[in-house]
């Protein structure tokens, strides 16, 4: 072992994190049992005690079909308010204030439907010139969906240009909707700077906050955002698709101004089986729900949330730091590729952005296939480190080092 995977393992052995209640993949050959996985930030690793949690779920329907709505050890009917409480807890909002519910994208548009009303000369939506695609098709096509013209009222603004593109031109945004933390960057924007810029500004500020929640902590509700979503299969582990989460500030949850769709699970629980023509909806997050929510997806999330609430998100954070820190360290000293991440601290989550000039794609594989170190890449030349603090070791960032020290640079 050489002097620095030593000194890996002792770091290790003072700061072991919490590995142990996740099933990490084995790695295939090679020195080492398990894969160094560093692809949290794209699908985080699945917690031991997922299973048996949702065996328990699928045992509740097999024993008592129907019943389990009002008689399964966890019932179904109120299956989702148990969730509220620790969900805002991870993203700094009021219980009533967050729901989980669908998918990311799919919130997004909920929340259009609320939260962009384009008016006048007011009509414009301010996303990152390097956003989710996933959000930019969102955007455009629910611009289009209004009668206006993407082309015009889509403005895509760099990261740093923000600020000054809302002093100068917010009087013609409606909408600024941006990622917490970037996704191909790892930069961790301003949130309560931006959200108050736009505000002052006349405008409605929403977040993606898919690569922010479980990474870093968030204080939505006293930042005061407009609203927000988010998904839970990158750092919140609750597996692929996993239900997504949505916040929006209680100012506006009975705000009559407020439009939104509803279905029957949007109305007040006590009244809903009256099966009443008109819904009456409560002042909560909750009433964004339309549908009765899939049971078998909430449990993943249910134990996921668990977990943070047992370790703490702010506990997590000085985790990341160190780790992150030291996997920066570490990769100083290479002169084959740049770090576009931040090099504050205290401007990124966990994740390290590399960028590879000949392209990140063959050196991921490589990195998989020759050494069982899982890194994901974003064409044509970003590869993405992502040490998540509650799995992630010292030594998984020393293996990402070492390997990277170990490929041979001119090849594809
Ligand atoms: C920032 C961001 N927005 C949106 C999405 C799309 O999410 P979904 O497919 O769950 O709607 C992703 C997926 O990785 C993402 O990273």
């Amino acid at each position: 072992m050489s002097v620095e995977e030593d000194d890996a393992r002792r770091l290790d052995q003072a700061d072991p994190g919490h590995r142990e209640l996740f099933h990490v993949p084995p790695a295939e050959g090679g020195r080492y049992a398990e894969v160094a996985y560093l692809a949290g930030n794209s699908l985080g690793l699945q917690p031991k005690a997922t299973r048996a949690e949702l065996l328990e779920d699928l045992d509740a329907w097999a024993a008592l079909g129907v019943e389990a709505h009002l008689d399964a050890k966890r019932p179904w009917l109120p299956y989702h308010e148990p969730l509220t409480g620790p969900a805002s807890r991870l993203i700094g909002a009021l219980p009533g204030e967050t729901v989980i519910m669908n998918s990311l994208t799919v919130n997004l548009h909920l929340l259009m439907v609320s939260f962009y009303r384009p008016a006048g000369a007011r009509t414009r939506v301010v996303i990152e010139d390097n956003a989710f695609p996933s959000d930019s098709y969102a955007v455009r096509s629910h611009v289009r969906f209004r009668g206006l013209d993407p082309d015009f009222d889509v403005v895509r603004v760099p990261a740093a240009e923000i600020p000054e593109f809302l002093s100068h031109s917010g009087g013609s945004v409606a909408l600024v909707l941006l990622g917490g933390v970037n996704y191909l960057t790892g930069e961790l924007l301003d949130i309560p700077g931006i959200t108050a810029l736009g505000q002052s500004r006349g405008a409605i500020v929403g977040w993606d906050l898919a690569h922010a929640a479980g990474n870093v902590p968030l204080r939505m509700h006293d930042w005061s955002a407009d609203f927000a979503a988010w998904c839970s299969y990158k750092y919140l582990n609750a597996g692929p698709g996993a239900l997504a989460g949505a916040f929006i500030h209680e100012r506006h949850l009975d705000a009559p101004s407020i439009q939104r769709f509803e279905g029957w699970w949007s109305t007040d629980p006590e009244t809903r089986f009256e099966m009443a023509p008109i819904s009456r909806p409560l002042p909560k997050a909750e009433t964004w729900a339309i549908s009765n929510p899939p049971i078998f997806s909430m449990g993943p999330v249910r134990t996921s949330l668990d977990i943070f609430d047992q370790v703490g998100i702010d506990n997590l954070r000085m985790r990341s730091l160190r780790l992150t820190g030291y996997l920066e360290s570490l990769l100083d000293g290479f002169d084959t590729f740049d770090i576009v991440t931040p090099r504050d601290p205290e401007r990124r989550g966990c994740q390290l952005s590399l960028r590879v000039p000949g392209g990140a794609g063959a050196l991921s594989r490589r990195l998989r296939f020759e050494h069982g170190v899982i890194a994901d890449s974003r064409e044509p030349d970003i590869l993405r480190v992502a040490p998540v603090p509650l799995y992630n070791t010292f030594h998984d960032c020393w293996r990402v080092a070492d390997a990277l020290r170990q490929v041979p640079w001119d090849l594809p």
